[in-house]
């Protein structure tokens, strides 16, 4: 009877240490631990078969149970140990990193000639002391019209032009309007450029849009004459395109200003010859300005007989299409990569 289940004891052990060391999965030995030492498995089988056995050899059948227990377990748990070291050792292989592969390039955005351009025009005035200041795109009509002295019947005030909200409120036609918003509220004297966008009911085309951005200035301070105008513009000019560029005052109309100009630089390309980007005639048109009407400083409550001014507006697109050499406004709208990148 000994012999027997010695036998099989031995039987038991061998398979369960074959089945262990072909088994490469943490729940496969799970499986065997089940099959062997489990509550129905083969182990516990012979533990119960021990009532047939004669009580004076039941303690040495016991042990050789427990012996056959304590191999399948330790070896049971060493390839357990066995199976997660490797499993770990494939995952860190499998997250590996490459340091010597080439790096995804990340897209990197691009300053549009636009911001350039303001930054550029800020820069220029910052420097002689302006301040930079902002408006409503959405403005009443004061602001944008009344107090610029720009009657009623004026022709820039048809709807063709503007976009009306209500009756006295509209999107702004031009950065004028923060002349009148400063004027009101700021002490004098007043040094300062109003860049932001506005809106005309325009058509697309290669130079117009129903929405640009323009670049106001205005100084009010004793003793401010055209002489102060046509210098700062000159250095304005020679700040932004070149030591050499030379200015033009053209006499012009506008209704809040007077006397008015508007404002040629020499060709930065030809020098003032002539070529195609000038069309021939040597001079390019960048602004209009001109002296504050005495009729704008009062209805903003300003004494005209104690200070004078003067103001200028500035297309930004414009500059950026110059400066940049662009022919077409739409591509500053469209903000296709491949365009953007080229500055
Ligand atoms: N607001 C004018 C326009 O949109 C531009 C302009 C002209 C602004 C003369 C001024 C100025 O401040 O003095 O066409």
């Amino acid at each position: 009877m000994e012999m027997h289940i010695k036998d099989r004891l031995d039987e038991i052990r061998k398979q369960a240490l074959a089945d262990i060391h072909s088994s490469d999965k943490l729940e496969t030995l799970n499986d065997i631990k089940v099959k062997y030492l489990g509550k129905k498995g083969a182990l516990t089988a012979v533990l119960k078969s021990m009532k047939d056995v004669a009580q004076e050899e039941r303690p040495k059948v016991g042990q050789l149970v427990n012996d056959a227990r304590v191999a399948i377990e330790e070896l049971l748990e060493r390839t357990r140990r066995e199976i997660q070291a490797r499993e770990r050792e494939a995952k860190l292989a499998a997250e590996v990193i490459d340091v010597t592969l080439p790096a995804k390039k990340n897209k990197v955005g691009h300053r549009h000639p636009n911001t350039i351009a303001l930054e550029e025009v800020e820069r220029i005035f910052v420097g002689m002391g302006y301040e930079v200041v902002e408006g409503p795109e959405v403005e009443y009509d004061y602001y944008n019209f009344e107090a610029l002295n720009i009657p009623a019947n004026h022709p820039a005030k048809d709807e063709q032009d503007t976009f009306y909200i209500t009756g006295d409120i509209l999107l702004r036609t031009q950065t004028s309007s923060v002349q009148v918003r400063v004027m009101e509220q700021e002490k004098l004297p007043i040094r300062m450029i109003a860049p932001g966008r506005v809106f005309r009911s325009d058509e697309v085309d290669a130079t117009h849009s129903p929405s640009f951005h323009q670049i106001e200035g205005l100084v009010i301070d004793k003793n401010i004459t055209f002489a102060d105008l046509k210098g700062t513009l000159a250095e304005f000019a020679r700040q932004l395109f070149g030591e050499q560029t030379r200015v033009k005052f053209r006499p012009h109309h506008f209704p809040f200003t007077e006397p008015s100009a508007e404002v040629d630089v020499s060709c930065f390309k030809c020098g003032g010859t002539g070529c195609r980007f000038c069309k021939g005639s040597g001079w390019i048109e960048i602004l209009g300005c001109g002296m504050v009407h005495p009729r704008v400083l009062k209805m903003s409550g300003i004494d005209p007989d104690k200070y004078s001014g003067f103001a200028f507006g500035v297309g930004l697109e414009r500059i950026a299409l110059l400066k940049y050499e662009i022919d077409d406004m739409r591509l500053l709208y469209e903000n296709d990569d491949r365009f953007l990148k080229q500055f």
